[in-house]
């Protein structure tokens, strides 16, 4: 039977992310068709470095044959399978024994999803599902910091992120809390040290869990480095604190290393690198180095058990995913994880990171440049923003990037550096090289 096609114009539809939607009727979007290594060719046959690794999450580029051939496999001998009711994959049973076993917390358990906003917000249902097993049914809100963003889905999309998404979208705020990005360089006070902003932003902290009442708090949720709120740095001791102060009150701490996970910081998670044990952590982009749609959630031992109890209770744990464990993606990911201890990654970042920072530094004398700042893989350079014009710099600056063959991610008029795990230091060099080209473009007035 033939299938009818409907009057509808065919690109109207698929450009809804991020993206103005009147504007997208119109404009041609930069479509890319190709992609070797850190280079992405768009459909004129333009090259582009992808310096933020396409939203953080292409870890090894974009022709990594490794994992091709890991996919391929799995999808000639088991291509599809759902996981669930005592039935599963043994991809998705050796991935999670094996995020298991690199995980900070203890006894650490894993649960699959397909996104990194599914993986939080799965998450927070699942300490609503602890919470009222423990007798503490009101231990229902969530804490998320300004412009921390964790995902596009009802819960998560409430959550942080960029100010005025909530209110939008018109979204149930009753029990997310939101309290300060911790941005020293921003937001400290005249002649605040560190160290004083550090306690200023825990006692924020700690206010709201008092006024909202402890015995409804469940949880705060933090990217340890918030990319989103334009590569924010956690100031000394914030960190290490926030986990004293969380046990204090019984807060569970959700460690969103969506971005963070797997090398980015120069350890394999930034709980590694600042040195804090959160009780549950959510994974993405990198797992798979975005191959595939994948995400897990790992809870400590402390935490699944309780689960295990309340689904005890009722005979069942009522929550699935058809794609939570997906076959292809577990496969994928699972070599990703062998690829990152065959090429020593975390050895790579070290190695090739303090060429990034050099670059990144040196931009700091530069008139137009407000701070610099850098870690593992990662960092980002603020502009001063034109008078009145809040982002003005930061969007001029991302056409005059792609103009040099240059894609970052522009947060305001920060612009953020996290571009894949393989780039070398030659490579590096030449991202730099088209930033600076870049950057000669603008007009100087800083006024
Ligand atoms: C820190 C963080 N958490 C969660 C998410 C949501 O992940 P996804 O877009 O895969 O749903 C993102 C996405 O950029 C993120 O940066």
């Amino acid at each position: 039977m033939q299938i009818s096609r409907r009057d509808n114009t065919p690109d109207n539809a698929m450009l809804i992310n991020f993206t103005n939607l009147r504007r997208a009727r119109t404009a041609r979007p930069l479509v890319i068709e190709r992609g070797r290594g850190i280079f992405l060719i768009d459909e004129n046959g333009r090259e582009y470095i992808e310096g933020t690794a396409s939203f953080y999450s292409a870890a090894l580029g974009f022709s990594n044959d490794d994992l091709t051939e890991a996919a391929i496999r799995q999808m000639r001998s088991l291509p599809a399978y759902a996981s669930g009711i005592y039935r599963t994959v043994p991809a998705a049973l050796a991935l999670g024994e094996r995020l298991a076993a690199l995980a900070p917390m203890k006894g650490a358990r894993v649960a699959f999803a397909s996104t990194g906003s599914e993986a939080n917000d799965f998450l927070i249902k699942f300490m609503r599902f602890r919470n009222a097993h423990l007798g503490q049914p009101k231990r229902t809100k969530v804490i998320a910091r300004t412009g921390s963003y964790h995902g596009g889905t009802m819960a998560t999309a409430a959550l942080g992120g960029f100010p005025g998404t909530a209110a939008a979208f018109n979204l149930p705020m009753d029990d997310a809390l939101t309290v300060s990005q911790p941005d020293y360089i921003n937001l400290a006070l005249a002649g605040e040290s560190e160290d004083e902003f550090t306690a200023r932003m825990l006692l924020e902290i700690e206010q709201t869990i008092e006024q909202a009442g402890p015995e409804t708090v469940g949880a705060m949720i933090l990217d340890p480095v918030s990319y989103s709120a334009g590569c924010v740095l956690p100031p000394r001791g914030y960190l290490t604190g926030l986990r004293e102060l969380l046990t204090h009150y019984g807060v569970q701490m959700f460690d969103d290393e969506v971005i963070t996970g797997f090398c980015r910081t120069g350890n394999m998670f930034a709980a590694d690198t600042f040195g804090f044990t959160p009780d549950c952590m959510t994974l993405a982009k990198a797992l798979s180095a975005a191959y595939q749609p994948i995400s897990a959630i790992v809870m400590s031992g402390a935490f699944y058990d309780v689960l295990e109890r309340a689904s005890d209770a009722i005979g069942t744990m009522p929550h699935a995913g058809t794609y939570s464990g997906h076959p292809v993606a577990a496969a994928v990911a699972l070599r990703m994880l062998e690829i990152i201890e065959e090429r020593d990654l975390v050895g790579h970042v070290r190695a090739v990171a303090p060429r990034l920072h050099t670059h990144i530094h040196a931009m700091a004398g530069h008139e137009l440049v407000f701070n610099t700042r850098a870690l593992g893989l990662g960092g980002a350079v603020q502009f001063h923003p034109i008078k009145d014009q809040r982002g003005a710099r930061g969007q001029a600056m991302q056409q005059a990037m792609m103009d040099h063959g240059l894609l970052l991610r522009v947060v305001g008029d920060t612009i953020n550096f996290a571009p894949p795990l393989i780039i070398t230091t030659a490579e590096i060099d030449e991202m730099m090289r088209r930033f600076t080209a870049a950057l000669e473009t603008l007009p100087r007035e800083t006024a």
